[in-house]
């Protein structure tokens, strides 16, 4: 029946239709704060962002120019679901050239971005109810992912006694452990994990049958000390990376895992039912990054000043409680003499001073309300406005 021109749509009487628990997950806070921060820079705001871990910095020269090229000559189809060979071949290659470690090109799935390595790592590692035990403070979306995977996030607490990372004194009172992630360097503490002690952890899951995870996508971006890769100890871990980081390339959304044997093929195949393949101009470009270490290593440069920079500023105004930022590019600070809610003190900071920043609550139900994190990964002169800025305000709190 045909509606007459300004007749109202007939109103049936509606069952209440399903909504799923699982997806029923908390937000990505920095992605909430990025949203807000982009609507006041739309909105004509001198915003400067500090919220999000993300380079201010384009693709490599090389990456750029390759995927050009690629656009040009290129078909842009479907790629094996694990990735093109010859990037896989690269990324194998530069585990020997890092690392001094021999990866076959086979271990390596390419992922979209290594959030959705961990999409298919926890699906082919784990089963709905196991628990998988990660650090508090940590990255926020290990424990949202798990939560809507139906697996049992454990936090570990790991304050500064513990070097804000877990190690196996703090596992051994946790039950049941079916996997444990860790990040080194970490987001949002920006620690580290020395290399005899990732040994430790990773000896400690191998001999109780835990999977361990090693996130590094913050690999190649230290000040002190060097990051190992949990590879180096044996075959059994999950290692994630990505090409968001330290190749500066968040937007192509690219990742890797080294997948464990036993896990090769349900990794493979998981991938070709969610995604069929990663996006195939950002692997093509991708191929080119392990040539551009000097423009990459100039980053890392440029992120070591803006971290000092910071730091000095955050002393200046009393706040001097951090973590150590031996890595990544955040610092994770300490506000509760200002405020015990850092959901609502961020949300000040940038209705106030148009500076984005991000709750510690992202990275810590337990004691996050007492936390922000800054990213220090934009340009200098964004961080020296950003640091005039708070500096000029964050007296006016006491
Ligand atoms: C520790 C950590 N792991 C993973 C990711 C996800 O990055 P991507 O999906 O861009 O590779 C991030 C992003 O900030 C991160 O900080």
């Amino acid at each position: 029946m045909a509606l007459a021109k300004g007749n109202p749509i007939p109103q049936i009487a509606a069952m209440a239709l399903k909504t799923s628990d699982r997806g029923l997950i908390p937000p990505f806070i920095a992605m909430d704060v990025m949203r807000a921060a982009n609507e006041r820079e739309t909105a004509g705001g001198p915003v400067i962002h500090l919220e999000v871990g993300q380079p201010g910095t384009p693709a490599p020269r090389g990456v750029r120019e390759a995927a050009r090229r690629a656009l040009d000559s290129d078909l842009i189809g479907y790629t094996d679901a694990a990735g093109l060979p010859p990037l896989r071949q690269a990324i194998a290659a530069d585990y020997q050239g890092r690392y001094g470690i021999a990866v076959d090109p086979t271990e390596i799935v390419v992922t979209t971005g290594s959030s959705g390595a961990f999409q298919l790592a926890f699906l082919a590692a784990f089963d709905a109810g196991d628990r998988v035990a990660l650090a508090a403070p940590g990255y926020a979306c290990y424990r949202n992912i798990l939560a809507a995977l139906g697996l049992e996030a454990v936090l570990i607490e790991v304050g500064e006694n513990a070097h804000y990372q877990p190690n196996p004194e703090l596992l051994a009172d946790i039950p049941d452990l079916a996997g444990l992630i860790v990040a080194s360097p970490a987001n949002p503490t920006g620690t580290m994990i020395a290399p005899d002690d990732l040994r430790s952890l990773y000896d400690y899951c191998r001999e109780r049958g835990i999977r361990l995870v090693s996130d590094e996508i913050y690999h190649g971006i230290t000040y002190e000390g060097v990051a190992q890769t949990a590879r180096a100890f044996g075959r059994d871990a999950v290692i994630v990376n990505s090409f968001s980081k330290y190749y500066s390339m968040t937007g192509w959304r690219l990742g890797w895992m080294v997948a464990p044997p036993d896990l090769a093929r349900s990794i493979e195949c998981l991938a070709q039912n969610f995604y069929i393949s990663p996006p195939a101009l950002s692997q093509l470009g991708a191929v080119a990054a392990f040539d551009c270490r000097d423009e990459l290593d100039g980053h890392v440069a440029r992120y070591r000043g803006n971290r000092d920079l910071l730091l000095a500023m955050l002393r200046d105004v009393g706040l001097t409680r951090f973590a150590p930022a031996d890595g990544a590019f955040y610092i994770y600070v300490d506000i509760s003499a200002l405020s015990r809610d850092s959901v609502a003190f961020c949300r000040r900071i940038l209705a106030e001073t148009d500076v984005a920043v991000t709750p510690g609550l992202d990275f810590d139900p337990i004691h996050g309300g007492d936390w922000m994190r800054l990213s220090f990964a934009g340009s200098r002169a964004d961080i020296e406005e950003a640091a005039r800025r708070i500096a000029a305000w964050l007296p006016r709190q006491r």
